[in-house]
């Protein structure tokens, strides 16, 4: 693979704990995940991101970290670790971290440290004040649980700064002391061979009084640091940034800082499109996403470990997504929804597959969620985003065949939804049957591999004259794929107008068909939510 490798990449977030538990103790674990990697090779993922595997007291499952170089006990160790590594190269996949820079956990020794005593070396790792007045024009996030981004601590008598729950001290970044430790936490993993990371919570590193804290140039300066170090360094190791900002404002953050960074807005915008049956939400932000450099990558995904966020919309946009996605009260959460991708599309195969055929087919490389690929569903009535995480359904054996533990030993119960319960919605049901959902994924995958178009083409919208039919062009070197969708519901026409590209033959991708040459406006129709890859061919 080249330098490049992560824009041709199919990535897959994995949670550890819900992925397979090895040894029994109703966990899923290292090993477990090991055990897996044959599954994943299989699906045709290229780089799996694991969520967090730290020490930690796991009051933000695992983000709140209390040792930046271990792994959780209850995950294994960190020779399960290098051995993860060690399988997954072996098969050619690549594994990537979350580096949680922003915060630590109340109870990592630095923060024990620091509040019990003026003098620690770790008191100025942290942001306090006396007054908590600062930092007004800063949001509160999880602002379903928090008041303020301050919190008083009776240890010390003062108050500290948090961007999350209030058990997440931020570190203080304007410490060059704190710089240096989390690089040198990127250093001890990439040096055990991680791939890269996924960034948590990039925005928030620098606080500055009279500025809503996001994005600071204090933080982006950290950031190239980081990023030319880790090249200086090391070869092939990427940078992802999760960064919940506007597409302009992202642009920075290609600047010699991050390989990737998620699309947050696009996101919500594929479920808008697809509830109203208009390709205008895509269109727009697309339209307003500007062009990325060379070696930079958007990360694609319509589902991940958190709630659906609802922050890059307008409020009348947010309502209408809560009225139509999350219309019990118990499906949301912050700004957001805490629901699976399935349940969220009704459990419409149709939609379920014409959202994947975008997230394969825009402008990026896609992340997919564990268990998305089986339409998995979730658990509205578990707290937080605990819902999303339940156990992955491996068969229809007790737990789901994701472990042999009493089931009341779990560290959360499998689905037994009428809909989306285990016995009906696990893999090895859906390896078996030649029309599940699971196959369809993998076919697709391997779809999208047969161009590198899709994960390195430009991008044209092609006019419809229909605003539920969307259309495009990816051009890479001598590659083209014409992709057209139909958001709708009903059977759709569509025209389109194929300008320069009329007189070339389009080939469908999955089955092969040939289809008749391009006219200028080229007639076609489409059944409900039905989408197609069209490779474009020269007739010689
Ligand atoms: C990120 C993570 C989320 C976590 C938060 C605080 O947004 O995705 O799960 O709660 O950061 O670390
Ligand atoms: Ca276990």
């Amino acid at each position: 693979m080249s330098d490049h490798w992560y824009k041709d990449a199919i990535f897959y977030e994995v949670y550890v704990r819900g992925f397979f538990d090895s040894n029994g103790d109703g966990r899923g674990d290292l090993p477990g995940l090991i055990a897996k990697l044959d599954y994943l090779v299989e699906l045709g993922v290229d780089c799996i991101w694991l969520l967090p595997t730290y020490p930690s007291p796991r009051k933000d499952d695992g983000y709140d970290v209390s040792d930046f170089v271990g792994v959780h006990p209850e995950y294994g160790t960190l020779a399960d670790f290098d051995r993860l590594i060690a399988e997954a190269h072996h098969r050619g996949l690549k594994v990537i971290g979350d580096l949680v820079l922003n915060h630590c956990s109340s109870e990592h020794p630095w923060f024990l440290s620091a509040r019990s005593d003026p003098a620690s070396p770790y008191r100025d790792y942290f942001v306090w004040s006396d007054d908590a007045t600062q930092y007004k024009d800063a949001r509160v996030i999880f602002s379903d649980t928090e008041r303020s981004n301050w919190t008083y601590d009776a240890v010390s008598g003062r108050h500290y700064w948090h961007r999350f729950y209030a058990h997440q001290p931020d570190l203080n970044f304007d410490n060059p002391k704190v710089q240096d430790e989390m690089m040198g936490v990127a250093d001890f993993w990439l040096r055990r061979g991680l791939d890269g990371f996924r960034c948590d919570a990039v925005p928030y590193l620098f606080e500055r009084e009279g500025t809503s804290c996001e994005s600071l140039p204090e933080t982006h300066a950290f950031v190239k640091r980081l990023r030319a170090h880790i090249d200086a360094n090391f070869t092939g190791r990427i940078l992802i940034a999760e960064a919940n900002q506007w597409p302009e404002d992202l642009v920075p953050y290609f600047d010699g800082e991050f390989q990737m960074a998620f699309h947050f807005p696009l996101m919500p915008r594929m479920f808008m499109a697809l509830r109203q049956e208009t390709k205008k939400p895509i269109v727009e932000i697309l339209q307003r996403t500007p062009q990325i450099q060379d070696g930079c990558q958007w990360g694609l995904f319509l589902r991940n470990h958190d709630e659906l966020t609802l922050e890059m919309v307008t409020d009348a946009e947010r309502d209408y997504l809560y009225e139509e996605y999350a219309k019990d009260p118990q499906m949301r959460l912050n700004a957001g929804i805490r629901r699976r991708l399935s349940p969220l599309l009704g459990g419409s195969r149709r939609r379920v597959e014409l959202l994947h055929g975008l997230l394969l087919s825009l402008p990026g490389s896609p992340f997919l969620y564990y268990g998305d690929e089986l339409g998995m569903g979730d658990n509205v009535y578990l707290g937080d985003r605990d819902g999303v995480r339940t156990p992955m359904q491996w068969s229809s054996d007790v737990n789901a065949g994701f472990s042999r533990a009493e089931p009341a030993k779990l560290y959360s119960p499998v689905s037994m939804d009428a809909v989306y319960n285990y016995q009906s919605i696990n893999v090895e049901v859906q390896n078996r049957s030649e029309a599940s959902l699971l196959r369809w994924v993998r076919r697709m995958i391997r779809a999208r591999k047969t161009t590198r178009a899709f994960g390195r083409g430009a991008l044209a919208f092609v006019e419809t004259e229909n605003e539920r039919v969307l259309a495009f062009v990816r051009t890479y070197e001598k590659e083209e794929v014409l992709v057209v969708a139909n958001l709708s519901r009903f059977v759709q026409p569509a025209s389109l107008a194929m300008g320069v590209h009329a007189g070339k033959r389009p080939r469908e991708i999955v089955g092969e068909a040939v289809f008749p040459v391009l006219t200028e406006r080229y007639f076609l129709s489409l059944g409900p939510h039905a989408f197609y890859w069209f490779r474009l061919e020269t007739p010689t």
